[in-house]
C-alpha cells in the first residue's frame, strides 16, 4: 500500500477560507477527481462538513473524535490508524485534509507520496498546511498550468515520494 496525501497549497501556505476553497481552479478539481477516483479518501470531520455529500466512486472515510458521528454513505475512523487499516484492501488510499488531519498523518509518517497543487498566489485564508522538510522527500513529477478563465491563479501539479 502507498499512502498518498493531496493539497492544493498557495505560495503562502493557506489551503483554506471558511470552512471552503479560497479559489476557484476547475483544472485541480479534475486532477483531484482522476487520482482519487476508485480509492479510499480519508477526510476530517469538518472538511467532511464542507464536502456535504459523498463523492462518486471514493470510498470516504471521515475522521472524528465523536461516537456519535454518522452519515449515509460513509465509513467513520476515530484516529488515523483506524482509517487506513478501513482502507486496508486499497493500494493507494488518500489523506484529503484538512489542517489537522494533514499534520498528524504527516507527523506520524503515515504518508509515502504528496500530491501537492501549487497554487501560484498570495491567498488570504484561516487554514494552513502544516511545513514539510522538504529534504526528506523527492520530486518525482512536475506540471505547470497558468491562469484562464476556469482556472483564478497559476498553479503546479508537483509529486514528491518519500526519500528511503
Ligand atoms: N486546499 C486543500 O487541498 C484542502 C483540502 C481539504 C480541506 N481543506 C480546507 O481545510 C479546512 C478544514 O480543515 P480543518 O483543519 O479545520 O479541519 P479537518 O482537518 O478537516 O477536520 C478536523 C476534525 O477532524 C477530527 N480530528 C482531528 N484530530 C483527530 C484525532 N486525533 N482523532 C480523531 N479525530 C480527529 C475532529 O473532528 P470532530 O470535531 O468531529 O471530533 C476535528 O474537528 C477547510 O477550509 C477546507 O476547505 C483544504
Amino acid at each position: 500500500m502507498v499512502v498518498s496525501l493531496i493539497v492544493a497549497v498557495s505560495s503562502n501556505g493557506v489551503i483554506g477560507r471558511d470552512g471552503g476553497l479560497p479559489w476557484r481552479l476547475s483544472n485541480d478539481l479534475k486532477h483531484f477527481k482522476k487520482l482519487t477516483m476508485g480509492h479510499h479518501l480519508i477526510i476530517g470531520r469538518r472538511t467532511w462538513d464542507e464536502v456535504g455529500k459523498p463523492l462518486p466512486g471514493r470510498t470516504m472515510v471521515v475522521v472524528t473524535r465523536s461516537r456519535r458521528f454518522a452519515s449515509e454513505g460513509v465509513r467513520v475512523a476515530h484516529s488515523l490508524e483506524e482509517a487506513l487499516d478501513l482502507a486496508r484492501d486499497d493500494d493507494e488510499p488518500f489523506i484529503g485534509g484538512g489542517a489537522h488531519i494533514y499534520r498528524m498523518a504527516l507527523e506520524k509518517i503515515l504518508v509515502d507520496r504528496l500530491y501537492i497543487t501549487r497554487v501560484h498566489a498570495e491567498v488570504d485564508g484561516d487554514t494552513f498546511f502544516p511545513d514539510i522538510k522538504f529534504d526528506a522527500w523527492k520530486l518525482v513529477s512536475e506540471e505547470h498550468h497558468e491562469a484562464d478563465e476556469r482556472n483564478q491563479h497559476s498553479f503546479s501539479f508537483l509529486v514528491y515520494e518519500r526519500k528511503r
